[in-house]
């Protein structure tokens, strides 16, 4: 299948987007909405919890599934990459969401300890929407495929 959104597909259009956030003594508040913070409509959510210490987790690209990630607590690195150009960002906290196009390889590493990774997604799950291999990510983005 071939991605329909080239024009997102690069690292540059990665962004970090604050959330709103209502500080206050009994404990912060921070939330998000489709389209209005979030700049898709919210299909799926996941999240990464007990991750070991120093782990790394992702390793692939999705063709259409765009993302918003959010370190709910402790800190990781996102390692954004689309064939061209790489570039970490690093998540400490909970009102910030990472903006993901599809389209670009992204790995997570650096898990502190306590980490606890959210996840909302455009699409439902779909294993087909992954590319898990590198090399043939590197040559479909080579050839404007993604
Ligand atoms: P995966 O996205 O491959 O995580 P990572 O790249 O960090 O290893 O997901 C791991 C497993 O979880 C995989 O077998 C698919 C399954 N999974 C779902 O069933 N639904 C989901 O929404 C997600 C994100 C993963």
């Amino acid at each position: 299948m071939i991605c329909t959104k080239a024009a997102k597909m690069f690292v540059n259009n990665a962004k970090i987007i604050e959330l709103p956030k209502f500080l206050d003594a009994r404990g912060n508040l921070s939330f998000a909405e489709n389209f209005k913070h979030i700049p898709f409509e919210i299909k799926r959510t996941y999240w990464l919890y007990d991750v070991p210490g120093g782990e790394s987790r992702g390793g692939h690209a999705y063709r259409t599934n765009e993302e918003l990630i959010i370190a709910l607590s402790g800190s990781f690195d996102v390692v954004l990459d689309d064939g061209k150009e790489r570039k970490v960002f690093s998540l400490n906290r909970s009102y910030y969401g990472l903006y993901v196009p599809a389209g670009l390889w992204r790995e997570m590493e650096n898990f502190s300890t306590n980490a606890f990774a959210l996840e909302f997604g455009s699409t439902h799950f779909d294993e087909a929407d992954y590319f898990r291999d590198y090399d043939e990510f590197l040559k479909l983005k080579a050839d404007g495929k993604i």
